[in-house]
């Protein structure tokens, strides 16, 4: 049974099409096929997400749906959102406000909110958005088909975001996006409660997927002819084989195992995941990063900030000096290995010390690239009882210094590159010269060459010749 909240029909559609012959109305006022309803998804956020995505679009085609990619041919348009910074869900609103104009020219198309903001504001999203038919909170997703149905059927509005702390339904859906690299979840939620971070509330406690489950999946994408997949997870150094083992000694450990045990699996050649935090990261696992042939050398292990102080109000579990030790380890153990991170600049109170804290960090460490975040306050995250003080224009000055510093630093890594072969998984063409292939190093870099676009999918050598910050530019082997 779909557990859902029926809000009240908007009162001029309700008036076109009532519960009672409402299909009808559908079928015959609206030129649109309710056997066959034509989807379109649009994904912003996460990798998270976009696997979500997917996930969705698996249920919607084995449910008769078909899905298209353009609003203008949908009867049922839905948002996959992300609510982690404020920039991100102004822009999610402003699109589905966009759809007005299509919404009057015809009442009858469906349109939803699936993901992290659904979950975020449940009820309340019909409010701020009022062209909205349905709110699909995280742990609901599975059913989503039966919920457009159900408005296909009766044209009411459905809110259904209570089961945030669900599991998805195994076996998944088999649909993928690609053809020869897949993201595989290997948990969800979240637990560590960074105070800046809304994941743990829209995402719900963190719950790690049976490994025998996750080695299926894997399993059977080697068999259909996946080469890379790339593991997922909101922290997966905190990964648990049993449901009742303690974080403390399941640290690093059962994740460890769990990339042992897909290290085997014939057909896959390459694994990636991500995230890892550092206060979960150990010497254990890049060792089992140098040591199992399958797992390419790149570790994405997100700093925020470089100072003592806004790493404890974030409450990040680690230290300046931690954190450098952890990226020696890596540096040490992995020597061509990449190393990326996450920074986010103007936290509550952040001071130009603090700040320089964490350009002092960049530099010493040395990333091969970073995402580079302003902080906003995110309610309910624990950060928003401080005062969101560093001015706009602070925020914006700092951030583009670490930007234009990262530019710098990602050159001179990449630099060293240069005369080496490497082996790159080319993704094809479609790049900025569409001429050139593209693909990307174990380490995840991108490289750009030349080359037949039947090439896609497969592993070829590339010498490289020349670099920017973003991409390494070499010629076939
Ligand atoms: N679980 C991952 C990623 C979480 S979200 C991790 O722990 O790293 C991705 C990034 O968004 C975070 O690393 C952080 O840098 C950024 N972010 C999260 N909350 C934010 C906020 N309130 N304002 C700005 N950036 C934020
Ligand atoms: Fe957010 Fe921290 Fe969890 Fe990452 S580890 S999702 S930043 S609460
Ligand atoms: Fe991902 Fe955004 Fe949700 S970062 S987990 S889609 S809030």
């Amino acid at each position: 049974m779909l557990n859902k909240k029926k809000a009240p029909p908007d009162p001029k559609q309700s008036k076109i099409l009532s519960p009672k012959n409402g299909l009808d109305n559908f079928r015959l006022g609206f030129g649109m096929s309710p056997k066959c309803p034509a989807v379109y998804l649009k994904t912003f956020g996460c990798q998270m997400n976009i696997r979500d995505s997917e996930f969705v679009t698996g249920l919607l085609l084995d449910d008769g749906f078909r899905m298209v990619d353009s609003p203008e041919a949908a009867d049922v348009i839905i948002f996959n959102s992300c609510s982690v910074r404020k920039h991100a869900e102004e822009r999610l609103f402003g699109n589905i406000c966009d759809l007005a104009g299509l919404k009057k020219k015809r009442p009858g198309l469906i349109i939803g909110l699936m993901g992290c903001t659904a979950q975020n504001y449940k009820d309340e999203a019909l409010t701020k958005a009022p062209m909205l038919d349905f709110v699909c909170g995280t742990g609901n997703e599975k059913d989503l088909p039966q919920l457009v149905g159900d408005i296909l059927k009766d044209r009411c509005r459905i809110v259904a975001a209570d089961k945030v702390n669900e599991k998805k339904p195994e076996p998944m859906p088999e649909y993928r996006e690609g053809t020869f690299k897949a993201y595989v979840a290997i948990g969800e939620g979240c637990d560590n409660f960074c105070s800046y971070c809304i994941v743990p509330y829209v995402r719900g406690r963190e719950r790690s997927r049976r490994a025998e489950d996750i080695i299926k999946e894997v399993k059977d994408l080697a068999v259909r002819g996946f080469k890379e997949i790339t593991l997922l997870g909101q922290n997966v150094n905190s990964y648990k084989l049993t449901a009742n083992r303690s974080p403390l000694t399941a640290k690093t450990s059962d994740f460890v195992r769990l990339l042992e045990q897909i290290n085997s699996i014939k057909g896959i050649e390459r694994i990636r995941f991500m995230t890892s935090h550092p206060k979960d990261a150990s010497v254990e696992l890049f060792k089992a990063m140098r040591d199992l042939d399958k797992v390419c050398e790149h570790l994405h292990l997100p700093l925020q900030s470089g100072s003592d102080r806004i790493l404890n109000k974030m409450s990040r579990g680690y230290t300046q000096k931690k954190y450098l030790e952890l990226a020696g380890d890596y540096k040490k153990t992995l020597p061509e290995g990449s190393l990326t991170t996450d920074i986010l600049v103007g936290f509550p109170s952040e001071t130009e010390k603090d700040f320089k804290a964490t350009v002092m960090v960049m530099e010493k460490v040395g990333f091969d690239s970073a995402f580079t975040f302003k902080y906003s306050p995110r309610p309910p995250a624990r950060s928003c009882a401080l005062k969101d003080d560093v001015k706009s224009e602070v925020k914006e000055k700092r951030l583009k210094t670490i930007i234009d510093i990262q530019c710098k630093i990602s050159e001179v890594r990449n630099r060293a590159l240069v005369g080496k072969t490497l082996e790159v998984l080319v993704d094809g063409h479609g790049g900025r010269d569409p001429h050139k292939l593209t693909g990307r190093t174990r380490t995840n870099k991108t490289a750009i060459f030349s080359g037949d676009g039947k090439l896609t999918g497969r592993s070829v050598n590339v010498k490289i010749g020349s670099v920017t910050p973003y991409a390494l530019l070499g010629r076939m082997a």
